[in-house]
């Protein structure tokens, strides 16, 4: 029987955070009854920006290096952009597998000579304030297997008092070697159940000293809630930390944006990161190797309007002068830093053609961000009509162009490369809101391994498994009323397969859909969260083409070679 309901395109949009009051209350709330209150709102009220050594120098950071970029990200206009933390990752501590004879972390003087508190002095003393890393293990992530540097496991209290002394405003914390010592516990990727009590030692210690700001990087491993339930640092950092990892390291090449914008998502829509608790997207790869500089645009517009901290992590005197103005962008900084902190959404995914992504700033402006998935150059045309306006003032912040009073924006753009809006003076459609049918996935024939299966957060309580991976395993929803070729179908999908670098995961699910029986249209379904049984994604937007006018037509979805994500209901304008 299929379900009837009213879920409207305004309250698609709504539910997406573009309209609304609710969507700005909820970013700045954080829950009173957490145990690891940080009040850290204040201390991180917009996203963290400065540099960190990693991307540029791995493990291998040097005081000469360090004070280097120190130089230059104050002689070259980074630190008045404001980038203005100056934070060394692995490789401060020695590697000589011991603490010293009071138990601290003894300095690797082979590569900082003159000891951390003179290097924190030479930070704070050109601007910055001064950040450092451990690790939440026995041991912290080394180049090195199995690695021969402390981590502060056991130790949280003496080294939050360590790093005092050094004038730590920020530490980054790592997850390496929280099982033991061995080259195998190196990168613990499987579910944990002890992540809110182990980072949780060091948060409290921290907040003892008075170091505030706190990035739990955990590379989005899922956590293990005693009910079984898989939830994401999104949910157990909130209180804990001013910022999480939401995936796994990023690395040279376009396929990590694409891997952490999937993560990302999900995140965005939930409204779990904002004011006082960012979700961070890792250390930007703007300069390095790897990546086009269209694709290095797109991965910064994406940053920083997806509200992560942007940390410089590249050789400041080798960087080109494209690559510096894609860090130095004012329009794409005062978005980052918009006091709202509200994380664009993703309105709308063309599959293998364009994303849009969009979300509202502080002043009642819009952020708007599109960017190709084609990698070859061509026009994207962004209709503001599907943002749920009418009309707007657009400032293109990439060309510095404006425009007045238009109702679309287009642009020819190279491969991967990004249209990046703001809009203001908007005026919001105010036409009837379209009625939503549904049809539940398990009234659908299911052919193969497809299995009707329980999911708590889905409409009727199920959902519609093991779709794909052999092109026998299809889910057919029939009697689907159309009236022209193309018709938007609105998917509630589950997604929760989260994936690694080391594997080379996307972090989205690909299903062919065939309508009629024509031939397979592919869609990207972005993860939706961790738990398979929870974690449902509303009102995504699949447009396909191949309809018939009338009431009888049907698509087919499958995938011969990998698993389609899980199907709650399909709702369409009737
Ligand atoms: C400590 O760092 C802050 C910036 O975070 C700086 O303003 C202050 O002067 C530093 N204190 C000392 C004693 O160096
Ligand atoms: C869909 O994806 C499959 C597998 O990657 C590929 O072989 C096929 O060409 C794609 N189809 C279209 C229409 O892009
Ligand atoms: C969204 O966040 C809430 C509360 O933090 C959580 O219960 C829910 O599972 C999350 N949903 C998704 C899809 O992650």
């Amino acid at each position: 029987m299929p379900l009837s309901s009213s879920f409207s395109r305004l309250s698609v949009l709504a539910a997406a955070g573009l309209l609304g009051a609710a969507s700005s209350a909820s970013a700045t709330a954080l829950p009173s009854s957490h145990l690891y209150e940080r009040q850290s709102v204040s201390a991180l009220p917009t996203p963290g920006m400065g540099f960190n050594t990693y991307n540029a120098y791995a493990c291998s950071p040097s005081e000469s290096t360090s004070h280097t970029s120190i130089d230059h990200l104050q002689s070259d206009g980074y630190l008045a952009a404001g980038y203005n933390f100056f934070q060394v990752d692995c490789g401060w501590v020695s590697r000589n597998a011991q603490r010293d004879s009071s138990g601290n972390l003894e300095t690797n003087t082979d590569r900082f000579p003159s000891g951390m508190s003179a290097l924190s002095q030479y930070a704070t003393s050109k601007g910055f304030s001064f950040g450092l890393y451990s690790d939440a293990g026995y041991r912290a992530c080394d180049t090195q297997s199995p690695s021969p540097v402390m981590g502060s496991l056991g130790y949280e209290a003496q080294d939050a008092a360590l790093l005092q002394s050094y004038n730590v405003s920020y530490l980054k914390y790592d997850n390496c070697y929280a099982d033991g010592t061995s080259g195998n516990d190196n990168a613990p990727k499987n579910p944990r159940t002890d992540f809110p009590t182990r980072f949780g030692k060091m948060s409290s210690a921290l907040a003892n000293v008075g170091i505030k700001k706190l990035l739990v990087c955990q590379w989005g491993v899922a956590q293990k809630q005693s009910d079984g339930r898989l939830i994401g640092p999104s949910q157990w950092t909130q209180g804990l930390s001013t910022s999480f990892r939401l995936a796994d390291d990023i690395a040279s090449g376009w396929i990590n944006v694409q891997r952490i914008l999937n993560q990302a998502i999900p995140i965005a829509l939930n409204k779990t990161s904002g004011p006082g608790h960012f979700a961070d997207g890792d250390l930007l790869e703007v300069g390095n190797s790897g990546m086009t500089i269209d694709e290095q645009a797109t991965h910064f517009a994406y940053w920083a309007m997806v509200k992560s901290p942007l940390v410089i992590s590249t050789d400041l005197t080798a960087i080109s002068s494209a690559a510096k103005a894609i860090l130095l962008n004012k329009g794409l900084i005062a978005v980052n830093q918009d006091s709202l902190g509200e994380p664009v959404k993703l309105i709308e995914r063309r599959s293998y053609n364009y994303d849009l992504h969009a979300g509202k700033l502080a002043n009642g402006d819009m952020a708007v961000l599109a960017f190709d998935w084609t990698n070859t150059q061509r026009t994207i045309n962004v209709q503001f009509g599907d943002l749920g306006v009418v009309s707007a003032d657009v400032t293109d912040l990439w060309s510095g162009a404006t425009q007045t009073g238009v109702s679309t924006y287009s642009k020819q753009v190279n491969g991967h490369g990004s249209i990046a809006l703001r809009l203001s003076n908007i005026k919001y459609t105010s036409t009837a809101a379209p009625t939503l049918t549904y049809i539940n996935a398990d009234k659908g024939v299911l052919a193969g391994a497809a299995v009707v299966q329980s999911c708590s957060g889905c409409s009727d309580g199920h959902d519609v498994g093991f779709v794909g991976n052999g092109a026998g395993n299809t889910l057919t929803i029939n009697n689907i009323p159309a009236t022209s070729s193309e018709k938007l179908l609105y998917f509630d999908y589950v997604n929760a397969d989260v994936g690694f670098s080391f594997v080379g995961a996307t972090n989205d699910r690909v299903a062919q859909i065939s309508v009629n029986g024509g031939s397979a249209q592919n869609v990207s379904f972005p993860l939706s969260g961790y738990d398979w049984g929870r974690d449902v994604a509303k009102g995504y937007r699949v447009r396909l083409t191949g309809f018939n006018s009338g009431t009888t037509n049907s698509i087919t979805i499958s995938n011969p070679n990998a698993y389609a994500p899980d199907f709650d209901r399909i709702g369409y304008v009737a």
